[in-house]
């Protein structure tokens, strides 16, 4: 691992990584580095090629008469939990080198002759925003310097700051950035307060009572969810009286996307909240969500996904989102049109324009019904031409970003099945239920040396056989696109001697572990 304190030396380091297309990953952060920010940097370190963490304390997101000085700083502890979970690289630049343009390179909010980015005022003058006037200006404006330094394909942000994840990604989505925003999921302690730099003021008795925060989302979050209370009258109300006792600075129902107020949640809505426990000042949130579970099923080639998945969303009655139809819809435009397959700008101008219209099905006995720009593509993306080109189309960026946004709605809507190869770690990662279905190389050169002896071929080569799926799964996991990853929370399942019904009945009966009453119509 290597710590660089300039933007020379980092963007230096950086070339080869930006040369070779690498998936190049930033974890932007304030340093004092804690669980809730490994969490953030293992996720990173488990997807990407290089992982680059930045540790910087802000100024500009800071009020004058905030806790700016006081604000922990450890760089060479950090370095050392960096280099432990595996980043490539620590950029901690000084305030005079990322902002060399402001005079007493104290950054504060008064100096004027910097450019700032300004977020949407509808997006920054509530909740947080509200008694921290000028913060997501300084976190906008510094995290669009991070980006345009480090240049990454991704970049990690934590939940917990929802109010922040909201406006980064809109001023990507604004800006135009071609970068991936991934959300990590909030970080507690056993007690249930989640991490944060700012726990270090708090004394034992306040660590106590800062556990409330938690109780009370909580409580709201079961009355949600057991009661049915929709309405953002009656959930405050129950966060409200659940966190008696803390100086409360907001509670918030708002739309985790746009952060306007919600009068009642529909789909999805933030619960969020601040109180001050003693001086400090603490945030939590948790998101409400009304969507049918989303089971996803990842693995290496031929460790039986595809009969699986049908097979699981027939006996659940879930939708199967069948994402290989989806890359065969794209596959026929492609080929239906003039540009050559191998033209990936004009592939891309012509993906991310088309409509793809999916009816999906839970019955394998009844396919999905795909069309193309209003055409009814259905029978025509099973003819060996697709087939045969499928897989290049697919290993395309702008292909699977088409897709992975549709997917991701369909998401939305939840109640579906779907087998891949990072839809736990990257597509879904919300699932309710992941598992990573494998099996061992020996395990399934057999099943294919018993697929190709079917088939009429004799003569095989079973070392062979062993060798190329290997080899498929040093490729597959190495690959720039969509390389196979399995998520930390995904359930492993080996199924070396187990028949395909006895792999369907575990993840059955896993998924009515956790579902026992949902509704399988
Ligand atoms: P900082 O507070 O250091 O947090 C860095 C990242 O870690 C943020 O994305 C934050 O949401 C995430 N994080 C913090 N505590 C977490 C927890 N308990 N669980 C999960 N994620 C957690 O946020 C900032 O720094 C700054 O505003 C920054 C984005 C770096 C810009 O200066």
């Amino acid at each position: 691992m290597r710590l660089f304190r300039t933007i020379a030396g980092v963007r230096t380091q950086l070339k080869p990584a930006w040369k070779t297309d690498q998936n190049l990953a930033l974890v932007p952060t304030m340093g004092a580095l804690h669980s809730g920010h490994l969490s953030l940097i293992e996720q990173a370190v488990t997807a990407n090629d290089v992982v680059v963490v930045s540790i910087f304390v802000n100024p500009l997101q800071f009020e004058p008469s905030s806790d700016l000085e006081q604000y922990p700083r450890q760089l060479e502890q950090d370095c050392q939990l960096c280099e432990e979970v595996g980043v490539d690289i620590v950029f901690a630049p000084t305030v005079e080198e990322l902002y060399p343009h402001t005079p007493s390179a104290q950054g504060t909010q008064t100096q004027e002759e910097m450019t700032r980015v300004i977020p949407p005022p509808a997006m920054t003058s509530q909740m947080c925003g509200h008694s921290r006037p000028g913060h997501f200006e300084g976190v906008a404006t510094v995290v669009t310097k991070l980006l345009n330094i480090i240049q990454p394909t991704r970049a990690y942000f934590g939940q917990k700051d929802a109010q922040q994840l909201a406006i980064v990604r809109r001023l990507v989505a604004d800006l135009n950035f071609p970068v991936e925003i991934c959300a990590c999921p909030i970080v507690r302690e056993a007690s249930g307060l989640a991490y944060s730099s700012r726990n270090q003021y708090l004394s034992s008795d306040e660590k106590k009572q800062a556990q409330g925060l938690y109780q009370g989302l909580q409580r709201a979050k079961q009355a949600f969810q057991e009661e049915n209370i929709r309405t953002a009258e009656k959930l405050l109300l129950y966060l409200q009286e659940n966190i008696s006792g803390l100086q409360l600075d907001y509670t918030a129902l708002v739309d985790p996307d746009t952060l306007q107020p919600l009068t009642s949640v529909n789909k999805k809505a933030l619960l969020a909240l601040a109180a001050y426990v003693g001086k400090t000042r603490l945030i939590d949130n948790m998101i409400l969500r009304d969507r049918a579970p989303i089971i996803a099923i990842d693995g290496p080639a031929g460790a039986g996904k595809s009969t699986v998945t049908r097979q699981v969303a027939y006996q659940l009655g879930l939708l199967h989102l069948d994402t290989g139809a989806m890359y065969r819809g794209l596959t026929w435009l492609v080929l239906n049109s003039e540009i050559a397959l191998d033209d990936e700008a004009g592939i891309a101008e012509l993906v991310s324009q088309a409509d793809l219209q999916l009816v999906l099905s839970s019955d394998p006995e009844i396919p999905v019904k795909v069309s193309v720009n209003g055409k009814d593509v259905t029978k025509a993306i099973r003819s060996s031409l697709v087939t045969r080109n499928v897989s290049v189309i697919s290993a395309q960026k702008a292909v699977r970003d088409k897709l992975l946004e549709q997917q991701r709605q369909w998401g939305e809507k939840g109640g579906l099945v779907a087998e891949g190869r990072d839809l736990g770690t990257h597509v879904f990662p919300n699932a309710e239920l992941k598992i990573f279905l494998t099996a061992s190389v020996g395990e399934r050169a057999r099943r294919r040396q018993k697929e190709l002896v079917t088939q009429g071929q004799e003569n095989i080569d079973f070392e062979q056989l062993q060798q190329e799926i290997q080899q498929r799964d040093t490729y597959d996991s190495a690959r720039a696109i969509a390389p196979l990853r399995k998520a930390p929370d995904a359930i492993e399942l080996v199924t070396d001697g187990l028949t395909i019904e006895e792999v369907i009945a575990k993840i059955i009966h896993l998924y009515r572990d956790r579902f026992p009453i949902a509704d399988s119509g």
